[in-house]
């Protein structure tokens, strides 16, 4: 199974609940690691996840601007799923933003694998709070197990 996990991040936190998931999935799954300026068209990839950093005054732009310039059904045949970083204290206050880069994700022909996660982190800048990255981690992996044929 090819699995790509492509991010956006600026302070670092979603780059680094990103490589853990990577690297937690590669016993699976071959897993390539990308931050959004490096991605292009995905081709044979089986299950795409999308990591962004919740910053409510300036929305992961770059991120949507990828899926929106991929072309018409480029998803299709792809599962996918959107996890963010964001600051706990705030989560009940909020619309998760992931939903709307879940929805654009459908709109070019992405399936779900699970539905959109946020995780968090202890203070507004870092670090990510503990217990966060396995968590992470885990829900990686049991989406990667979930699509291998044979494992129940
Ligand atoms: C300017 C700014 C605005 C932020 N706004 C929010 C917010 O509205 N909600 C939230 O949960 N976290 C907010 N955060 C916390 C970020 O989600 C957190 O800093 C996260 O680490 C950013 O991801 P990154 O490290 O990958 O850049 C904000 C952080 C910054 C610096």
């Amino acid at each position: 199974m090819n699995v790509w996990v492509l991010y956006e991040s600026r302070l670092g936190n979603t780059a680094q609940l990103a490589e853990a998931m990577a690297q937690a999935m590669t016993k699976w799954a071959r897993v390539r690691l990308l931050t959004v300026n490096q991605a292009d068209t995905p081709a044979g990839v089986h299950l795409l996840l999308v990591g962004i950093p919740n910053h409510r005054h300036s929305r992961p732009n770059a991120v949507l601007d990828w899926i929106r310039r991929l072309p018409s059904g480029a998803l299709s045949g792809v599962w996918v799923s959107v996890f963010e970083i964001r600051y706990e204290p705030l989560r009940w206050l909020q619309v998760s933003p992931t939903w709307k880069i879940g929805r654009a994700l459908q709109r070019r022909g992405g399936c779900y694998a699970a539905t959109p996660e946020s995780f968090f982190l202890a203070g507004h800048e870092g670090p990510i709070a503990e217990g966060e990255i396995q968590r992470g981690c885990a829900w990686a992996v049991q989406m990667v197990q979930n699509l291998t044929p044979g494992r129940k």
